[in-house]
């Protein structure tokens, strides 16, 4: 049965994407709150809702790009969560070929220039110069299966700003300097997965007009019937 939502479900599914260029108006605390309320409505393990959120905008926001900059200037990188290339299967590094040729293509950097991949990443942590950031928490146990309930929140959160015109990235990038966020923040529990910088896109930055694919269905599902 297709409900009437069907379609308006598949283009915010189909339409949101990971931005990287951000305009500098700040979104109204309405819209957070709304956005932030209905992230809140995701599923979870036990409805036991294991995610920590700090949304941090402002001088708040500003202070914390300072010391992430910092920190990476001083080589100063911790996480909460290890991690390593060896976690992806050939296939994921397929993929991820793909995805990094497509981003640094439409940047104009080559595949194999390290230092101007490495700039570019030390500028994002200044959140692509979005006005909003907010770090997700896990519990402090690292559980799989609560980490993944911490995943199912965030994209309730991703799809609900899409619904309000927000746009948003997820970066992973800021969990590799996770004491930094931890002290400049003054969090005391948990453990850092990662950010999702939002506000509002950039249209006449042509990165956000990079759209990646997907695998065929046949490549990820199967069907028995
Ligand atoms: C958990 C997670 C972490 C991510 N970390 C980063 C990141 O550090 N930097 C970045 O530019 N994009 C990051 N992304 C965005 C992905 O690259 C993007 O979602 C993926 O390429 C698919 O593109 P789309 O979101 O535009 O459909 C992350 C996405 C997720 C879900």
């Amino acid at each position: 049965m297709t409900t009437e939502l069907a379609g308006a479900a598949a283009r915010l599914i189909r339409d949101r994407r990971a931005t990287r260029a951000f305009l500098p108006d700040p979104v109204p605390d309405e819209t957070i709150e709304a956005v932030f309320g209905l992230a809140g409505a995701a599923p979870s393990n036990t409805n036991a809702q294991p995610w920590q959120v700090e949304v941090v905008s402002g001088v708040a926001r500003d202070n914390l790009a300072k010391a992430l900059m910092d920190a990476d200037r001083a080589g100063l990188r911790t996480v909460d969560f290890p991690y390593s290339d060896d976690i992806y299967a050939p296939a994921h590094h397929r993929r991820r070929a793909a995805f990094g040729a497509a981003i640094y293509g439409a940047l104009g950097i080559d595949r194999d220039a390290q230092d101007l991949r490495a700039a570019y990443d030390a500028k994002s942590l200044n959140f692509y110069d979005a006005p909003h950031v907010a770090l997700l928490y896990a519990p402090d146990s690292g559980d799989p299966r609560l980490t993944a309930d911490v995943g199912m929140y965030a994209q309730t959160l991703l799809l609900a700003m899409a619904a309000h015109g927000v746009a948003s990235c997820p970066q992973a990038l800021l969990s590799f300097y996770a004491d930094t966020v931890r002290q400049t923040l003054g969090v005391t529990g948990g453990k850092l997965l990662f950010g999702i910088s939002f506000g509002y896109a950039d249209p006449t930055a042509s990165i956000n007009a990079v759209a990646v694919g997907r695998e065929p269905l046949s490549e990820t599902t199967r069907f028995h019937r």
